[in-house]
Protein backbone atom coordinates (compact mmCIF):
# COMPACT_ATOMS: atom_id res chain seq x y z
CA UNK A 1 0.00 0.00 0.00
CA UNK A 2 1.94 3.11 -1.34
CA UNK A 3 0.98 6.70 -0.01
CA UNK A 4 -2.44 6.04 1.27
CA UNK A 5 -4.01 5.41 4.39
CA UNK A 6 -5.37 2.15 6.07
CA UNK A 7 -7.26 0.85 8.56
CA UNK A 8 -7.61 -2.73 10.07
CA UNK A 9 -9.96 -3.33 13.03
CA UNK A 10 -8.53 -6.69 14.66
CA UNK A 11 -11.47 -8.89 14.90
CA UNK A 12 -10.78 -11.22 17.46
CA UNK A 13 -10.88 -14.82 17.55
CA UNK A 14 -10.25 -14.93 21.13
CA UNK A 15 -9.96 -11.47 22.87
CA UNK A 16 -7.11 -11.26 25.75
CA UNK A 17 -5.99 -14.74 24.89
CA UNK A 18 -2.31 -13.76 25.50
CA UNK A 19 -1.33 -13.81 29.04
CA UNK A 20 0.29 -10.12 29.54
CA UNK A 21 2.19 -11.70 32.86
CA UNK A 22 5.26 -10.65 31.96
CA UNK A 23 4.14 -6.96 32.21
CA UNK A 24 2.21 -7.16 35.63
CA UNK A 25 2.96 -4.17 37.64
CA UNK A 26 5.71 -6.39 39.75
CA UNK A 27 7.36 -6.95 37.35
CA UNK A 28 7.52 -3.30 35.86
CA UNK A 29 8.10 -1.75 39.28
CA UNK A 30 10.85 -4.38 39.14
CA UNK A 31 11.98 -3.01 36.18
CA UNK A 32 11.73 0.64 36.92
CA UNK A 33 13.63 -0.06 40.26
CA UNK A 34 16.48 -1.16 37.93
CA UNK A 35 16.34 1.88 35.69
CA UNK A 36 16.04 4.55 39.18
CA UNK A 37 19.62 2.57 40.24
CA UNK A 38 21.17 4.42 37.11
CA UNK A 39 23.26 7.69 38.36
CA UNK A 40 21.96 9.50 34.78
CA UNK A 41 18.22 8.24 35.66
CA UNK A 42 15.38 11.25 35.35
CA UNK A 43 11.84 10.77 34.62
CA UNK A 44 11.17 12.21 30.70
CA UNK A 45 8.27 14.64 31.06
CA UNK A 46 4.72 13.90 29.75
CA UNK A 47 3.47 17.08 28.20
CA UNK A 48 -0.22 18.30 28.52
CA UNK A 49 -0.86 19.44 25.15
CA UNK A 50 -3.57 21.53 25.92
CA UNK A 51 -4.23 24.18 23.55
CA UNK A 52 -2.74 21.07 20.92
CA UNK A 53 -5.92 19.08 21.86
CA UNK A 54 -8.35 21.84 21.33
CA UNK A 55 -7.60 22.88 18.45
CA UNK A 56 -7.70 18.89 16.99
CA UNK A 57 -10.93 18.38 18.71
CA UNK A 58 -9.98 16.14 21.44
CA UNK A 59 -10.67 15.92 25.23
CA UNK A 60 -6.67 15.55 25.78
CA UNK A 61 -3.53 15.03 24.04
CA UNK A 62 -0.35 13.86 26.88
CA UNK A 63 2.88 13.41 24.85
CA UNK A 64 5.50 11.47 26.65
CA UNK A 65 8.73 13.10 25.24
CA UNK A 66 11.64 10.00 25.11
CA UNK A 67 13.95 12.50 23.82
CA UNK A 68 15.00 13.14 27.19
CA UNK A 69 15.96 9.69 28.05
CA UNK A 70 19.68 8.92 29.69
CA UNK A 71 20.71 12.07 27.36
CA UNK A 72 20.44 9.50 24.38
CA UNK A 73 17.45 10.81 22.40
CA UNK A 74 15.40 7.93 22.59
CA UNK A 75 13.99 5.44 24.51
CA UNK A 76 15.16 2.62 23.27
CA UNK A 77 18.45 2.42 26.17
CA UNK A 78 15.56 1.49 28.46
CA UNK A 79 15.30 -1.98 26.85
CA UNK A 80 18.69 -3.31 25.75
CA UNK A 81 19.77 -2.18 29.42
CA UNK A 82 17.27 -3.95 30.94
CA UNK A 83 18.29 -7.04 29.10
CA UNK A 84 21.98 -6.86 29.59
CA UNK A 85 21.41 -6.76 32.84
CA UNK A 86 19.10 -9.64 33.39
CA UNK A 87 21.83 -11.78 30.77
CA UNK A 88 24.92 -10.93 32.87
CA UNK A 89 22.46 -11.41 36.66
CA UNK A 90 21.93 -14.52 35.09
CA UNK A 91 25.41 -15.69 33.93
CA UNK A 92 26.33 -14.99 37.91
CA UNK A 93 23.00 -16.72 39.37
CA UNK A 94 21.76 -13.48 40.81
CA UNK A 95 18.25 -11.90 40.34
CA UNK A 96 18.36 -8.12 38.61
CA UNK A 97 16.70 -6.84 41.82
CA UNK A 98 20.09 -7.73 43.19
CA UNK A 99 21.75 -6.09 40.41
CA UNK A 100 21.52 -2.23 40.58
CA UNK A 101 23.92 -0.03 38.02
CA UNK A 102 26.62 0.37 41.23
CA UNK A 103 27.00 -3.73 41.18
CA UNK A 104 26.64 -4.28 37.18
CA UNK A 105 29.99 -1.91 36.38
CA UNK A 106 31.72 -2.92 39.47
CA UNK A 107 35.31 -4.31 38.87
CA UNK A 108 34.17 -7.25 41.47
CA UNK A 109 31.45 -7.88 38.30
CA UNK A 110 34.18 -7.10 35.87
CA UNK A 111 36.66 -9.52 36.77
CA UNK A 112 34.42 -12.32 37.19
CA UNK A 113 32.44 -11.88 33.74
CA UNK A 114 35.92 -11.37 32.05
CA UNK A 115 35.48 -9.89 27.88
CA UNK A 116 32.15 -10.02 26.96
CA UNK A 117 31.49 -8.76 23.10
CA UNK A 118 27.47 -7.86 22.42
CA UNK A 119 25.84 -7.63 19.17
CA UNK A 120 22.96 -6.25 17.71
CA UNK A 121 21.14 -4.88 14.49
CA UNK A 122 19.53 -1.49 14.51
CA UNK A 123 18.81 1.51 12.58
CA UNK A 124 20.10 3.43 15.37
CA UNK A 125 18.59 3.73 18.16
CA UNK A 126 18.26 0.50 19.46
CA UNK A 127 22.42 0.32 18.95
CA UNK A 128 23.35 3.15 20.68
CA UNK A 129 21.44 1.86 23.47
CA UNK A 130 23.19 -1.25 23.53
CA UNK A 131 26.70 0.69 22.45
CA UNK A 132 25.62 2.61 25.64
CA UNK A 133 25.19 -0.24 28.00
CA UNK A 134 28.47 -1.99 27.09
CA UNK A 135 30.17 1.10 27.52
CA UNK A 136 29.21 1.74 30.78
CA UNK A 137 29.95 -1.84 31.84
CA UNK A 138 33.43 -1.50 30.12
CA UNK A 139 32.50 -4.49 27.75
CA UNK A 140 32.87 -4.29 23.75
CA UNK A 141 30.02 -3.83 21.16
CA UNK A 142 29.16 -4.60 17.44
CA UNK A 143 26.53 -3.05 16.02
CA UNK A 144 25.02 -3.42 12.10
CA UNK A 145 23.17 -0.63 10.09
CA UNK A 146 20.93 -1.32 7.43
CA UNK A 147 21.95 0.23 3.99
CA UNK A 148 21.29 4.31 3.91
CA UNK A 149 21.33 4.31 7.74
CA UNK A 150 21.82 7.80 8.62
CA UNK A 151 25.76 8.74 9.30
CA UNK A 152 24.93 10.50 12.39
CA UNK A 153 23.31 7.77 13.87
CA UNK A 154 26.41 5.68 12.78
CA UNK A 155 28.38 8.12 14.41
CA UNK A 156 26.62 8.26 17.78
CA UNK A 157 27.06 4.62 17.99
CA UNK A 158 30.66 4.69 17.46
CA UNK A 159 31.13 7.55 19.86
CA UNK A 160 29.67 4.88 22.90
CA UNK A 161 32.97 2.78 21.80
CA UNK A 162 31.51 0.08 19.58
CA UNK A 163 32.26 -0.91 16.26
CA UNK A 164 30.08 0.00 13.85
CA UNK A 165 28.96 -0.67 10.41
CA UNK A 166 26.27 0.49 7.49
CA UNK A 167 25.52 -3.11 5.97
CA UNK A 168 24.53 -2.93 2.08
CA UNK A 169 21.73 -5.18 3.69
CA UNK A 170 17.64 -3.80 5.10
CA UNK A 171 16.96 -4.60 8.42
CA UNK A 172 15.90 -7.66 8.88
CA UNK A 173 18.86 -8.72 7.03
CA UNK A 174 20.79 -7.01 9.42
CA UNK A 175 19.22 -8.66 11.88
CA UNK A 176 20.57 -12.41 10.56
CA UNK A 177 24.16 -10.82 9.94
CA UNK A 178 24.17 -10.21 13.75
CA UNK A 179 22.87 -13.40 14.53
CA UNK A 180 25.22 -15.62 12.28
CA UNK A 181 28.63 -13.11 13.88
CA UNK A 182 27.03 -14.06 17.67
CA UNK A 183 26.98 -18.11 16.68
CA UNK A 184 30.60 -18.26 15.44
CA UNK A 185 32.13 -15.80 17.56
CA UNK A 186 30.58 -16.65 20.77
CA UNK A 187 29.08 -12.88 20.74
CA UNK A 188 25.72 -12.35 22.99
CA UNK A 189 23.00 -11.18 20.29
CA UNK A 190 21.18 -8.70 21.88
CA UNK A 191 18.17 -7.90 19.56
CA UNK A 192 14.78 -5.95 19.83
CA UNK A 193 12.81 -8.34 18.19
CA UNK A 194 12.46 -12.02 18.72
CA UNK A 195 12.08 -15.46 16.86
CA UNK A 196 11.21 -19.05 17.78
CA UNK A 197 14.18 -19.99 19.72
CA UNK A 198 15.36 -16.51 20.69
CA UNK A 199 12.93 -15.36 23.24
CA UNK A 200 14.86 -14.27 26.35
CA UNK A 201 16.37 -11.03 25.51
CA UNK A 202 13.54 -9.61 23.71
CA UNK A 203 11.61 -10.68 26.52
CA UNK A 204 13.46 -8.60 28.66
CA UNK A 205 13.62 -5.81 26.05
CA UNK A 206 9.79 -5.41 25.87
CA UNK A 207 9.98 -5.45 29.84
CA UNK A 208 12.41 -2.92 29.44
CA UNK A 209 10.32 -0.30 27.86
CA UNK A 210 7.77 -0.31 30.19
CA UNK A 211 9.37 2.12 32.20
CA UNK A 212 8.07 4.91 30.00
CA UNK A 213 4.54 3.83 30.57
CA UNK A 214 4.75 3.13 34.11
CA UNK A 215 6.11 6.70 34.36
CA UNK A 216 3.23 7.87 31.73
CA UNK A 217 0.59 6.51 34.26
CA UNK A 218 2.19 8.25 37.54
CA UNK A 219 2.13 11.19 35.53
CA UNK A 220 -1.08 11.07 34.58
CA UNK A 221 -2.32 10.49 37.96
CA UNK A 222 0.08 13.59 39.15
CA UNK A 223 -2.04 16.03 36.39
CA UNK A 224 -5.17 14.08 37.80
CA UNK A 225 -6.06 13.32 34.03
CA UNK A 226 -8.46 10.24 33.54
CA UNK A 227 -7.00 6.81 31.72
CA UNK A 228 -6.30 7.59 28.77
CA UNK A 229 -9.54 6.74 25.86
CA UNK A 230 -6.59 5.83 23.15
CA UNK A 231 -3.31 5.35 23.26
CA UNK A 232 -1.59 4.96 19.72
CA UNK A 233 1.57 3.45 19.23
CA UNK A 234 4.25 3.87 16.45
CA UNK A 235 5.61 0.27 15.70
CA UNK A 236 8.88 -1.09 13.28
CA UNK A 237 8.75 -4.49 14.71
CA UNK A 238 6.09 -4.07 17.13
CA UNK A 239 8.32 -4.91 20.92
CA UNK A 240 7.86 -1.21 22.12
CA UNK A 241 4.01 -1.01 21.25
CA UNK A 242 3.39 -4.58 22.91
CA UNK A 243 5.15 -3.36 26.02
CA UNK A 244 3.09 -0.15 25.94
CA UNK A 245 -0.45 -1.89 25.13
CA UNK A 246 0.18 -5.09 27.30
CA UNK A 247 1.17 -2.92 30.63
CA UNK A 248 -1.75 -0.80 30.08
CA UNK A 249 -3.74 -4.51 29.56
CA UNK A 250 -2.16 -5.83 32.86
CA UNK A 251 -2.98 -2.57 34.73
CA UNK A 252 -6.32 -1.46 33.81
CA UNK A 253 -7.84 -5.28 32.92
CA UNK A 254 -11.07 -4.24 30.79
CA UNK A 255 -10.41 -0.54 31.37
CA UNK A 256 -7.40 -0.35 29.42
CA UNK A 257 -7.32 2.33 26.84
CA UNK A 258 -8.09 1.55 22.87
CA UNK A 259 -4.90 0.79 21.11
CA UNK A 260 -3.96 1.68 17.57
CA UNK A 261 -0.57 0.59 15.98
CA UNK A 262 0.80 2.84 13.73
CA UNK A 263 3.21 1.82 10.62
CA UNK A 264 4.57 3.61 7.50
CA UNK A 265 2.62 1.94 4.39
CA UNK A 266 6.37 0.90 3.24
CA UNK A 267 6.90 -1.56 6.48
CA UNK A 268 3.43 -1.95 7.47
CA UNK A 269 4.23 -5.72 8.59
CA UNK A 270 1.58 -5.60 11.22
CA UNK A 271 -1.02 -3.94 9.45
CA UNK A 272 -0.71 -6.99 6.94
CA UNK A 273 -0.42 -9.48 9.98
CA UNK A 274 -4.04 -8.52 11.42
CA UNK A 275 -4.94 -7.90 8.00
CA UNK A 276 -4.64 -11.48 7.29
CA UNK A 277 -5.65 -12.69 10.67
CA UNK A 278 -5.09 -16.17 10.28
CA UNK A 279 -2.44 -16.71 12.70
CA UNK A 280 0.37 -16.17 10.74
CA UNK A 281 2.54 -13.58 9.90
CA UNK A 282 2.71 -11.37 7.68
CA UNK A 283 6.61 -10.10 6.10
CA UNK A 284 7.67 -6.62 4.33
CA UNK A 285 10.60 -7.20 2.56
CA UNK A 286 13.22 -4.93 -0.10
CA UNK A 287 14.52 -1.50 0.69
CA UNK A 288 11.58 -0.33 2.94
CA UNK A 289 12.46 3.20 2.44
CA UNK A 290 10.28 5.56 4.84
CA UNK A 291 11.65 8.60 6.23
CA UNK A 292 10.61 6.42 9.71
CA UNK A 293 13.58 5.11 9.94
CA UNK A 294 13.32 3.34 13.37
CA UNK A 295 9.30 1.71 11.96
CA UNK A 296 11.26 0.10 8.68
CA UNK A 297 10.93 -3.27 9.88
CA UNK A 298 9.26 -5.88 7.79
CA UNK A 299 9.30 -9.10 10.39
CA UNK A 300 7.00 -8.74 13.31
CA UNK A 301 8.39 -9.53 16.56
CA UNK A 302 6.98 -12.95 17.45
CA UNK A 303 5.93 -11.82 21.43
CA UNK A 304 5.37 -8.89 20.58
CA UNK A 305 2.21 -9.86 17.67
CA UNK A 306 0.77 -12.40 20.45
CA UNK A 307 0.27 -9.00 22.86
CA UNK A 308 -0.60 -6.88 19.79
CA UNK A 309 -3.26 -9.63 18.44
CA UNK A 310 -4.80 -9.74 21.78
CA UNK A 311 -4.92 -6.63 23.00
CA UNK A 312 -4.68 -4.01 20.08
CA UNK A 313 -7.61 -2.89 18.32
CA UNK A 314 -6.64 -0.78 15.49
CA UNK A 315 -4.31 -1.30 12.95
CA UNK A 316 -3.50 1.79 10.69
CA UNK A 317 -0.73 2.01 7.71
CA UNK A 318 0.25 5.85 7.26
CA UNK A 319 2.07 7.56 4.36
CA UNK A 320 5.50 9.28 4.82
CA UNK A 321 4.02 12.64 5.57
CA UNK A 322 2.51 11.73 8.67
CA UNK A 323 5.71 12.05 10.21
CA UNK A 324 6.43 14.77 8.88
CA UNK A 325 3.47 16.81 10.00
CA UNK A 326 3.85 15.46 13.34
CA UNK A 327 7.48 16.69 13.24
CA UNK A 328 6.36 20.06 12.39
CA UNK A 329 3.13 20.10 14.90
CA UNK A 330 5.17 19.09 17.93
CA UNK A 331 8.07 21.47 17.12
CA UNK A 332 5.40 24.47 17.02
CA UNK A 333 2.68 23.90 19.09
CA UNK A 334 -0.06 26.40 19.74
CA UNK A 335 0.86 28.83 22.06
CA UNK A 336 0.84 28.07 25.59
CA UNK A 337 1.92 23.89 24.69
CA UNK A 338 5.22 22.97 25.20
CA UNK A 339 7.40 22.07 22.49
CA UNK A 340 8.46 18.89 21.93
CA UNK A 341 11.84 17.84 19.52
CA UNK A 342 9.95 14.71 17.47
CA UNK A 343 12.36 12.99 15.19
CA UNK A 344 10.51 11.03 12.28
CA UNK A 345 9.80 7.84 14.42
CA UNK A 346 8.77 9.65 17.40
CA UNK A 347 6.32 12.23 15.95
CA UNK A 348 4.20 9.77 13.68
CA UNK A 349 1.24 9.08 15.62
CA UNK A 350 0.36 12.45 16.09
CA UNK A 351 0.74 13.13 12.90
CA UNK A 352 -1.81 10.78 12.14
CA UNK A 353 -3.89 11.44 15.11
CA UNK A 354 -4.00 15.29 13.54
CA UNK A 355 -4.60 14.02 9.68
CA UNK A 356 -7.56 11.88 10.95
CA UNK A 357 -9.05 15.04 13.13
CA UNK A 358 -8.93 17.14 10.34
CA UNK A 359 -8.58 15.75 6.91
CA UNK A 360 -12.38 15.10 5.76
CA UNK A 361 -11.37 12.27 3.65
CA UNK A 362 -10.31 10.29 6.51
CA UNK A 363 -13.56 10.95 8.70
CA UNK A 364 -14.28 7.51 8.48
CA UNK A 365 -11.05 6.20 9.97
CA UNK A 366 -11.64 9.09 13.03
CA UNK A 367 -15.28 7.74 13.53
CA UNK A 368 -14.30 3.92 13.28
CA UNK A 369 -11.39 4.40 15.98
CA UNK A 370 -14.50 6.40 18.36
CA UNK A 371 -11.89 9.61 18.21
CA UNK A 372 -13.68 12.78 19.02
CA UNK A 373 -13.93 15.84 21.90
CA UNK A 374 -14.19 13.36 25.12
CA UNK A 375 -11.27 11.00 23.51
CA UNK A 376 -8.39 11.43 25.35
CA UNK A 377 -5.37 10.26 23.83
CA UNK A 378 -1.76 9.54 25.78
CA UNK A 379 1.32 9.53 22.96
CA UNK A 380 4.98 8.73 22.99
CA UNK A 381 7.55 10.58 21.23
CA UNK A 382 10.07 8.01 21.23
CA UNK A 383 12.68 9.76 19.68
CA UNK A 384 14.34 13.81 19.48
CA UNK A 385 16.18 14.93 16.37
CA UNK A 386 18.20 12.07 15.80
CA UNK A 387 19.11 12.71 12.26
CA UNK A 388 19.44 16.62 12.61
CA UNK A 389 19.60 17.12 8.75
CA UNK A 390 16.99 15.49 8.19
CA UNK A 391 15.00 17.11 10.96
CA UNK A 392 15.94 20.85 9.49
CA UNK A 393 15.29 19.05 6.03
CA UNK A 394 11.32 18.97 7.26
CA UNK A 395 10.83 21.27 9.77
CA UNK A 396 12.74 24.30 8.34
CA UNK A 397 12.16 23.63 4.88
CA UNK A 398 8.99 21.55 4.67
CA UNK A 399 9.75 18.60 3.05
CA UNK A 400 7.29 16.35 2.63
CA UNK A 401 4.27 18.26 2.99
CA UNK A 402 0.62 16.91 3.43
CA UNK A 403 -1.09 17.00 0.44
CA UNK A 404 -4.80 17.28 0.46
C1 LIG B 1 12.27 6.08 17.77
C2 LIG B 1 11.64 4.75 17.61
N1 LIG B 1 10.33 4.64 17.85
C3 LIG B 1 9.70 3.46 17.74
C4 LIG B 1 10.38 2.32 17.37
C5 LIG B 1 9.63 1.04 17.19
O1 LIG B 1 9.96 0.06 18.09
P1 LIG B 1 9.70 -1.47 17.71
O2 LIG B 1 10.69 -1.85 16.67
O3 LIG B 1 9.84 -2.18 18.98
O4 LIG B 1 8.32 -1.55 17.15
C6 LIG B 1 11.76 2.40 17.12
C7 LIG B 1 12.53 1.22 16.76
O5 LIG B 1 13.71 1.25 16.50
C8 LIG B 1 12.40 3.65 17.25
O6 LIG B 1 13.72 3.79 17.03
Amino acid sequence: MIEKFGVVQLERKGKGKYSVDILNEGTCSKVINFHRSFPMYERTPLRDMKHLAEQLGLGGVYVKDESYRFNLNAFKVLGGSYAIGNFLANKLNSDIKDMPYERLVSDEVKKELGELVFVTATDGNHGRGVAWTANQLQQKSVVYMPRGSSLERLENIRAEGAEAYITDLNYDEAVRLANRMAEENGWIMVQDTAWEGYESIPTWIIQGYSTMGYEAIDQLSELKADIPTHIFLQAGVGSMAASVAGMFAAIYKENKPIITIVEPNKADCLYRTAEANDGKLRFVSGSMDTIMAGLACGEPCTIGWNILESYAENFLSCPDYVAAKGMRMLGNPPNGDTRIISGESGAATLGCVAELMTNKDLTYIKEKLGLDKNSKVLLFSTEGDTDKNSYKDIVWDGKYPSFK
